[in-house]
């Protein structure tokens, strides 16, 4: 895994510094995402788990140049492949961004792994932040990898988190296969690969 320095990182991508609380899941990682929003200025994010919506607002709030917000979970009465994300499984999937016209939510009994491409659009950034279990990971993966436009930014949570080595085990699968292109920002659980296939 190539580690890219959380000072390098912010000193090449600019501010991810936002007012008010990190979101309760994702935390200061969220400021490696505002970051490259404020580089890149995505119009298309997809959010695959997007909870309550904390880090969706978060973007959303600080990003106006965001056109369309397309955020995935799961129905409350999904029982999650890993027990310890089933606290995690919100009552209300999106509720804190469902009045922002940009949003979609896109609420399936099983998530993400009921989504086809179809159903998605072509994505200028893609945070993967659902099924943490190593084959959930795999297939968000492939799913967005089917949807990020060439140049795009894929985002996983939770590499190295040891609530959870699944997701550590997928990606590391993941970059053995692809020539270690996913790197982790340092004194965090956020990783990213820039697409250069896509659509
Ligand atoms: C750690 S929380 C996500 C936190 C959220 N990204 C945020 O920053 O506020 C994990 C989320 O993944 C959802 N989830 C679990 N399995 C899923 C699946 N197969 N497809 C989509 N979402 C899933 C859970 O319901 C939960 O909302």
């Amino acid at each position: 895994m190539n580690v890219i320095h959380r000072k390098t990182f912010f000193g090449m991508f600019g501010s991810g510094a936002f007012s008010g609380k990190p979101p309760l899941y994702t935390g200061t990682d969220v400021e490696p995402l505002l970051a490259f929003s404020r580089t890149f200025f995505p119009k298309t994010v997809i959010e695959i788990g997007i909870q309550r919506g904390e880090t969706a607002k978060c973007l959303l709030d600080n990003s106006p140049w965001i056109q369309n917000y397309v955020g995935i979970d799961v129905a409350p009465s999904h029982r999650t492949a890993l027990p310890v994300q089933q606290s995690e499984v919100p009552k209300q999937p999106g509720e804190l961004v469902k009045n922002d016209p940009r949003v979609r939510l896109i609420v399936k009994p099983n998530g993400s792994r009921d989504v086809t491409p179809a159903e998605l659009p072509v994505a200028d950034l893609i945070y993967i932040d659902g099924d943490h279990s190593k084959t959930g990971v795999l297939q968000d993966t492939e799913l967005a990898r089917k949807v990020i436009r060439k140049g795009g930014i894929i985002c996983w949570h939770d590499y190295g988190n040891p609530a959870v080595p699944s997701v550590t085990k997928a990606i590391d699968f993941l970059n053995g296969k692809g020539g270690n292109a996913i790197c982790l920002i340092e004194k965090g659980f956020l990783c990213f690969e820039f697409c250069r296939n896509g659509k």
